[in-house]
């Protein structure tokens, strides 16, 4: 039996484990996808153990994408310049590090008929999945993108890295999101046990806006609700969750994922979730 995992803390009620293990079984592949809750003390030794014949990789998540690097043999350049992995390939006892958040959001996009290339484009966040956002959006006409932070050193940072441009969250004029087309939340606000509310005021969006919100559980945000009504094309986060881990199924297995599958597993898994509470 070979094993994969998620490396990560806390992991315990990510749906990651049921959708992938939902394709492992679906494409015959005796493996076992497991939940590796990791304490940041613990880490060296579990990637250390990734190395063993058995294991053919890892999904990495907060708070460890950026920490792994050192432990790599291997950082593919897509990881590199986005500065964080989400999934690393054990080639016999080699370890190969890769970022699969880029293509999911990409991929998650594409699903719901949004175009990247929709400009003036806003991104509200910088953390690690505003990084992966904005290397996506930025490998094509970087200027009309923007990036937006509560803390805006940390926009800074990205959009110098980057090409784009940044501004302060809560100082942004207004006509930002007036005259975006396409507008991105990367922050934590709007997850279930995360802070609430909204990350900015969607009534300022203009009809036929793209909006995304990266949040995958709840299925639905107060944003995505709000946005809607005011005539947004919405897209919510759990697209982008699923294209990622489905690029990481198929840099272990070499075999085209089944995305569907994996979709409607993440969504019922999420469903169930959200019924617990
Ligand atoms: P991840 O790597 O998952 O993106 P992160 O690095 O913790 O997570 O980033 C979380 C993002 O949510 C940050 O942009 C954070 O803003 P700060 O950089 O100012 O901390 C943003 N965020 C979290 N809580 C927020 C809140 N209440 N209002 C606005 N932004 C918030």
């Amino acid at each position: 039996m070979q094993r994969v995992g998620l490396i990560g803390h806390p992991v315990a009620h990510s749906v990651s484990p049921l959708f992938q293990q939902a394709a492992f079984d679906a494409t015959g592949l005796k493996a076992r996808y497991e939940a590796w809750d990791t304490l940041e003390a613990g880490l060296e030794q579990r990637l250390a153990s990734l190395r063993g014949d058995d294991i053919l990789g890892a999904n990495v998540t907060v708070p460890f994408k950026e920490m792994v690097q050192p432990y790599l043999d291997e950082i593919d350049p897509v990881a590199a310049r986005i500065g964080s992995v989400n999934t690393i390939v054990n080639h016999g006892g080699r370890l190969h590090g890769y970022n699969t958040d880029a293509d999911g959001f990409a991929l998650g996009c594409e699903d719901a008929d949004i175009d990247l290339g929709l400009r003036p484009a806003v991104v509200v966040g910088a953390g690690g999945a505003a990084r992966a956002v904005v290397y996506a959006l930025t490998e094509t006409d970087p200027r009309s993108v923007l990036v937006l932070n509560r803390t805006v050193e940390r926009a800074r940072e990205i959009a110098v890295e980057f090409g784009a441009g940044c501004d302060s969250l809560a100082d942004a004029p207004t006509s930002v999101f007036q005259t975006a087309r396409l507008v991105v939340n990367a922050t934590s606000v709007g997850m279930r046990h995360g802070p609430p509310g909204m990350p900015f005021d969607p009534a300022l969006l203009t009809s036929g806006c793209s909006v995304v919100d990266l949040v995958a559980n709840p299925l639905q945000t107060e944003l995505m609700i709000e946005a809607e009504r005011a005539g947004c094309w919405v897209q919510g986060g759990l697209h982008m969750l699923v294209y990622q881990g489905a690029a990481a199924f198929e840099l272990w297995t070499e075999l085209e994922a089944p995305v569907r599958l994996m979709l409607e597993t993440a969504l019922r898994a999420t469903l169930d979730q959200a019924d617990e509470s």
